[in-house]
């Protein structure tokens, strides 16, 4: 049994699915071991609430970033956290973070990367006039949406869309997306070859 920890800032809803996940047995032998929030407002608390799971809340406002990530990290650990699901973190990583669960952090952008990354994905993808974009799962590094690729789903760009459809549309494949690269990944049936990605064909 694997123990995922994921940490959210907002609303919550790629957590809800990765939860909604686990409980259909699409993310096989998993469970959710600890949801952890730098915000006490967070709409994703009161889903993990909801749903009896083991919350934990560390503001992050004003704070030292290594000190609130030793914090955090210590929180993981004491979970046995296998894999860490940034899910909606609105605070990046330190290096020292990132060090500590060594490509075992995942994190969902809205965007296909490298186009697009940092803040409000789906504004800057109509604003550039791109035709397509979509959502991208990928192992964290030490730089802002980076890491090597794990899953990504595309969507149409619609000459109707504005950023709130854009990112409805988006965040149907998000939903989706995720619990696959989760699988995936705990699977552990990958090789990383420079950045990339790639399933082992099985012997025989
Ligand atoms: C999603 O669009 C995700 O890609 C981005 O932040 C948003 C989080 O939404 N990293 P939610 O809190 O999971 O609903």
């Amino acid at each position: 049994m694997k123990n995922l920890g994921i940490l959210l800032s907002r609303r919550g809803s790629n957590f809800e699915a990765i939860a909604k996940s686990v409980a259909a047995g699409r993310i096989p032998n998993a469970r959710i071991a600890i949801v952890i929030s730098n915000r006490s407002d967070a709409g994703g608390l009161a889903i993990a609430r909801r749903l009896g799971l083991e919350t934990l809340v560390i503001p992050s406002k004003g704070r030292d970033r290594e000190q609130h990530d030793r914090e955090v990290v210590a929180a993981l650990q004491k979970h046995e956290v296998d894999l860490v699901c940034l899910a909606g973190y609105m605070r990046l990583l330190s290096p020292w973070f990132v060090r500590q669960f060594p490509q075992r952090i995942l994190n969902i952008h809205p965007s296909l990367l490298p186009a697009f990354p940092g803040l409000e994905a789906q504004e800057q993808a109509l604003a550039y006039g791109a035709k397509v974009s979509g959502c991208t799962v990928h192992f964290v590094d030490e730089e802002l949406d980076h890491g090597p690729i794990i899953v990504q789903k595309t969507v149409p760009v619609l000459d109707t869309d504005d950023e709130h459809t854009l990112a409805a549309r988006i965040l149907e494949q998000e939903h989706i997306a995720y619990s696959e690269a989760i699988s995936l990944v705990l699977e552990g049936n990958f090789e990383i070859v420079g950045r990339r990605l790639t399933r082992k064909i099985p012997a025989g």
